[in-house]
């Protein structure tokens, strides 16, 4: 009797739906397209795949990081992928023979080097050196963590249109230890138009890991509400909404927390350099915070904090009044209105540009970039500090290699 014919085995590239937030970090950065995603999950497509890696230390869960041992001729399609609500157990495969080729990728995935390209999303595959230990998946969809309501502000003036929420979570005696630059799920309550309940939406947390009240074991989060889509036709974002809607005292169901690169430096004398848009200032505020009640209590541990903020205008932009409250010896501060009558539009770009010199040197010291906000920003704001470098006599191109190597560039952008 003749052996069974040995059949061609791949390590087919998975993402868990469990685990996913959904960021897209993954898509973004992945040099060959092979990444997809509808309104529920992201998926890799098998034929394209090369198993380079470059999506697996970006992402901040880890979901990313699955290999099935499958027989190439049924790998899993892009449409059975769609429809999954968890991965599908390991298949059981005692007569094949692995495909070299993907074998040999997929097992160096995890040690592949990010390529820094400014045309595309740029950010650093690792956290600073001295950042904190941040934990990261203790609570999952299947899994929850349940926060109370302690607060919930309307951060944005009554007269402007922008409703814009300042919402504390309280996890009680629950454990839930977060940092800044990290991210929490909120899991909107009910189903969405097919049945299935609602995926979690993601928010960057606002306040420092002491807890929004300090010594409190809460957080806060900065919400806009979200009333059109990004080409301005009218719709109704339902976690924003529920969020913003949300009385004092009600219950919420929360996972993560997630991210664990875009952290900030512990480390005596490093500075940040801090730009971003509307509720993209949750991250800063959180980051300011703490070295704010650092050096309340600690004296001068830090180095410069230097912050480029854009919105319509000041009533539209959350915190500025407190902002405004912070010393400038504490924080070097730069608002750009883009809709205030009278006055040019101007974005935080213009204003890296205007303070050109000041940003340069910074950047010749030991600092660290976040960027934080509307896509649409990022493109502008590289090429202000590709400008702002040429112009000081820096080597933008050199220095942004440099700096993502070192995890001192953190972009976070939707
Ligand atoms: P604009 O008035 O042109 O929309 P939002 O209020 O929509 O969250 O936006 C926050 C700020 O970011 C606004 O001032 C907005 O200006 C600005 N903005 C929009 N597009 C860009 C961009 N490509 N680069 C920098 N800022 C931008």
């Amino acid at each position: 009797m003749n052996a069974p014919e040995p059949i061609a085995i791949i390590r087919q590239h998975l993402i868990d739906p469990e685990v996913c937030i959904r960021c897209n970090t993954c898509e973004e950065t992945c040099p060959v397209d092979a990444i997809t995603h509808d309104s529920r999950n992201y998926v890799v497509k098998a034929d394209v795949c090369n198993a380079c890696g470059a999506c697996i230390s970006p992402c901040p869960t880890g979901s990313i990081d699955h290999w099935h041992l499958v027989p190439k001729a049924s790998a899993y399609t892009i449409e059975e992928q769609l429809g999954w609500d968890e991965l599908p157990p390991p298949q059981d495969l005692d007569t094949g023979v692995l495909d070299q080729a993907a074998s040999d990728n997929a097992a160096e995935a995890a040690g592949e080097e990010v390529q820094v390209n400014a045309a595309t999303s740029t950010t650093s595959p690792t956290p600073p050196w001295s950042a904190a230990h941040p934990y990261v998946n203790l609570y999952t969809l299947k899994n929850p963590i349940t926060a109370t309501v302690a607060g919930n502000y309307r951060l944005t003036d009554p007269s402007v249109e922008s409703d814009i929420h300042h919402i504390v979570l309280d996890f009680g005696t629950q454990v839930f230890p977060i940092l800044e630059g990290q991210s929490i799920g909120i899991i909107p309550p009910g189903t969405d138009a097919n049945g299935k309940p609602h995926y979690l939406r993601m928010y960057s947390v606002a306040s420092p890991r002491s807890g929004e009240r300090e010594g409190y074991n809460n957080l806060s989060l900065t919400v806009k509400r979200v009333v059109e889509d990004h080409e301005g036709r009218p719709t109704v974002g339902v976690a924003s909404n529920y969020l913003c809607d949300l009385p004092k005292g009600a219950t919420v169901q929360v996972t993560g927390p997630f991210g664990v690169n875009y952290l900030m430096p512990n480390h005596a004398g490093s500075n940040l350099l801090m730009i971003c848009t509307g509720t993209g200032s949750a991250p800063m505020r959180a980051m300011t915070e703490h070295r704010r009640r650092l050096e309340s209590t600690a004296g001068k541990v830090g180095g410069k904090l230097m912050l480029f903020f854009g919105a319509r205008n000041a009533q539209e932009l959350p915190y500025f009044g407190p902002l405004l409250k912070l010393p400038e010896h504490f924080i070097d501060k730069h608002f750009a209105f883009s809709r205030v009558d009278g006055q040019p539009k101007t974005y935080v770009q213009d204003k890296i540009r205007a303070a050109g010199a000041k940003v340069a040197e910074l950047l010749r010291g030991d600092t660290y970039i976040y960027i934080c906000g509307l896509k649409g920003m990022e493109m502008g704001v590289m090429d202000a500090l590709r400008e702002v470098c040429a112009a000081e006599g820096l080597d933008w191109t050199a220095l942004l290699d440099r700096m993502v190597r070192e995890g001192r560039f953190h972009v976070e952008t939707y």
